[in-house]
């Protein structure tokens, strides 16, 4: 979690003519340097590879195709990858790895970066051996193997899944430093499956019936309750993400995608649903997943993720590397409600806010890519960002979160985040206020 010291890249020229494009308003005025890239550090790089030189790369011909069976990132790209926080947890079976937020631009998270949160390792599940159980309260008990599952009417929708305890470090003030690990247990990721009301009306279920048991096929068994109208609305029993199968740390092959609910609702590697007329009160329902509040009694069956939002970058592992200029603020909104209606953003801690400019799909449940474009004079920034939905809710701050909620809780923390960059282009996880 260390801080890169950001080098002092830009030049006095870079800088003015930076100045000199905005006030001239904009993209073709930048045309010219935008396509040059940010001047290098001093001494970085290979003057020969530079111009007027022709590089080393156009030298000699270049592997040809399908030498890279599956394709990676470039190797210059090697720090964009998914992290974990040793402390944080007793083993690495029940933990959890988090989504580089910073490193990542538009909605879509590539299915190597996901976040992921195991309560007892991942399970390899051999695809032939694979089954869903569906039984309790219906006409019909049924097991469905993959093949059946691809059989079945399919759908395809993008949504995030967030981790309950997203956040959750950081109830009680300011710790850990990155948008990575202060936000990163979200992921959101293109799923294709089954719709489970189809696989409810197959089995055909009693009129009684008010609830469903998930269970997964990992070591820990993990359980967990849903309501009928739930499954009956947008669930589906999803076997691809971003076209491709699901990963093993995913659920591969099969794993339920819960829309706007809590991640914990999202049953990984799916062996068996048991429809009943009232929930099961099992471990991640009561003593997991629920928020302690000051008067001794718990919040329960808190299924909705509420609007959130965080700036990825400037953030503390992804520091201004300019002294002044031309600076993209972007970031992350999504609700579990629907959709994100209005991103704000503010330089001064909360004070003054200015509306961002959303950019790409907006849909419903998914996260949503917000630009907030600024000619930073250099000067220290208290940088926030506050999400609105489509219900009208408006994001808290950790404040008011704390007065409603007291700071027992780990889960649902959606409160406003800030990040204070210094003068030298620095960030850190600050609260105000
Ligand atoms: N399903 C099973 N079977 N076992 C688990 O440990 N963890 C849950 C959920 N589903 C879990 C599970 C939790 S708490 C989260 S946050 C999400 O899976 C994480 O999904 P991901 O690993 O795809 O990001
Ligand atoms: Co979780």
């Amino acid at each position: 979690m260390a801080i890169d010291h950001p080098d002092e890249r830009s030049s006095a020229s870079r800088r003015s003519f930076l100045r000199a494009a905005l006030a001239a308003g904009g993209a073709t005025a930048l045309a010219g340097p935008a396509l040059a890239g940010p001047a290098p550090a001093a001494g970085a790089g290979k003057p020969s590879n530079q111009p007027p030189n022709v590089p080393d790369w156009s030298r000699s011909l270049g592997d040809g195709v399908a030498v890279r069976k599956y394709g990676k990132p470039s190797k210059h790209e090697a720090h964009a990858i998914r992290r974990d926080v040793e402390w944080l947890t007793a083993t690495p079976q029940s933990s959890v790895s988090f989504t580089p937020l910073h490193e990542l631009d538009g909605i879509i998270t590539p299915n190597g970066l996901c976040f992921e949160r195991h309560h007892a390792g991942i399970a390899e599940v051999d695809p032939a051996d694979y089954r869903l159980m569906l039984h309790g309260l219906v006409d019909k008990p049924l097991i469905f193997t993959l093949d059946d599952l691809k059989r079945m009417p399919r759908v395809s929708r993008a949504c995030f899944c967030e981790c309950a305890a997203n956040s959750g470090m950081e109830w009680r003030g300011a710790q850990l430093n990155g948008a990575q690990f202060t936000h990163g247990m979200v992921h959101c990721v293109m799923y294709t499956g089954v719709a489970l009301k189809l696989l409810l009306a197959e089995a055909g279920i009693k009129p009684n019936a008010k609830w469903l048991l998930l269970e997964g096929g990992d070591a820990a068994a993990m359980t967990i309750s849903m309501p009928l109208r739930k499954a009956l609305d947008d669930v589906l029993v999803a076997y691809r993400m971003n076209g491709e199968m699901l990963y093993p740390e995913n659920g591969y092959p099969v794993r339920m995608v819960v829309p706007g609910w809590e991640a914990n609702m999202w049953v990984k590697w799916l062996r068996r649903i048991e429809i009943g007329d009232q929930p099961w009160h099992h471990r991640e329902e009561t003593s997991k997943y629920t928020d302690l509040l000051e008067n001794g009694t718990a919040r329960r069956f808190t299924f909705v993720m509420d609007a959130k939002s965080v700036i990825t970058n400037p953030s503390p592992q992804a520091p201004l590397n300019h002294k002044s200029g031309l600076t993209v603020v972007s970031g992350l909104a999504w609700s579990g409600r629907g959709k994100i209606a209005r991103v704000d953003v503010s330089l001064d801690g909360g004070r003054n806010w200015q509306p961002a400019r959303l950019d790409g799909p907006v849909w419903d449940k998914a996260l949503t890519r917000f630009y907030y474009e600024l000619d930073w004079d250099g000067r220290e920034l208290l940088l926030q960002s506050r999400a609105m939905d489509e219900t009208g809710y408006v994001q808290p701050t950790k404040s008011a979160l704390r007065k409603h909620r007291g700071v027992n809780s780990i889960y649902h923390n959606n409160g406003i985040q800030t990040w204070h960059v210094h003068n030298n282009g620095e960030v850190e996880n600050v609260e105000v206020g």
